[in-house]
């Protein structure tokens, strides 16, 4: 089996320090490639020289909605230079997050609009953050996302409804393990209607491990294959060809060499 993690942290503290391990151990799963994924300039920085270190493993570049306020021209310049290297497959995560306003709204607005700019500049797909703020996302990217190659809501925690959108307008959606969790009704309704065409996985880690690891305070890829066998359950498919096709989805999403 071979699965991509399509959104990973592995830059960030809690599993940077056994990068080794993490990697040998997603390996062992079954989870073979990666893509680590920047939230400001200094991790943007350390994701591309990590991707740069091992076979398999990618980066996107982007601020992240909570780090909005932080934006200056200058880091849009670092941003745009750094989103040319060979191993930067996409712009992200960028978006929307008005749960946690971190950033005010307008100044995430902004920071959201000139990275899709970027994107569509240099034909990189977006990977969107967004947290109760979804009418405002959607407007948004119906706005100016008609020149970005693609785009996908990461970690999708909406309902079937506005996954229909998300659909309807040619978006993608990926999934993380919060899709497993026992209280999410809403998120595996979406996650059935989803055709394993436009849809992907990702663990976010080190954030929220799936079920039933869910006590694993630090999530990490090798725990995706709890997430895809969930997954392939709920959509009675086998687990492999769940496999083959969510890897085949991710492989065109960003332009990914076949393993
Ligand atoms: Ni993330």
């Amino acid at each position: 089996m071979e699965l991509i993690d399509t959104h990973c942290h592995l830059t960030f503290e809690q599993l940077a320090p056994d990068i080794e391990d993490v990697v040998e151990r997603s390996k062992a799963a079954g989870v073979t490639s990666w893509i680590t994924i920047g939230t400001d300039s200094r991790q943007n920085q350390q994701a591309v020289e990590l991707a740069e270190r091992f076979e398999n493993m990618y980066a996107a570049v982007g601020i992240h909605p909570h780090d909005a306020k932080d934006l200056t021209g200058r880091t849009l310049t670092k941003l745009r230079e750094l989103a040319q290297n060979i191993k930067v497959v996409a712009i992200g995560e960028t978006g929307l997050d008005f749960h946690y306003n971190l950033s005010n709204p307008s100044d995430q607005k902004r920071a959201f609009v000139q990275q899709l700019k970027i994107a569509a500049e240099l034909n990189l797909p977006v990977i969107v953050h967004c947290r109760e703020a979804f009418d405002e996302t959607v407007d948004i990217l119906e706005r100016f996302a008609s020149d970005v190659r693609k785009i996908v809501f990461h970690c999708f925690s909406g309902s079937a409804e506005q996954a229909k959108i998300v659909l309807g307008n040619g978006f993608y959606l990926s999934f993380t393990g919060v899709v497993t969790f026992k209280n999410a009704a809403d998120i595996q309704q979406a996650a059935e209607i989803v055709p394993v065409d436009r849809l992907m996985l990702e663990t976010d880690c080190p954030y929220m491990s799936p079920e039933p690891m869910r006590k694993q305070k630090i999530n990490e890829p090798a725990l995706m294959i709890h997430t895809a066998a969930f997954l392939a359950a709920l959509k009675q498919m086998d687990l492999a060809d769940f496999a083959r096709a969510v890897t085949a989805t991710s492989r065109t999403f960003f332009n990914l060499p076949t393993a």
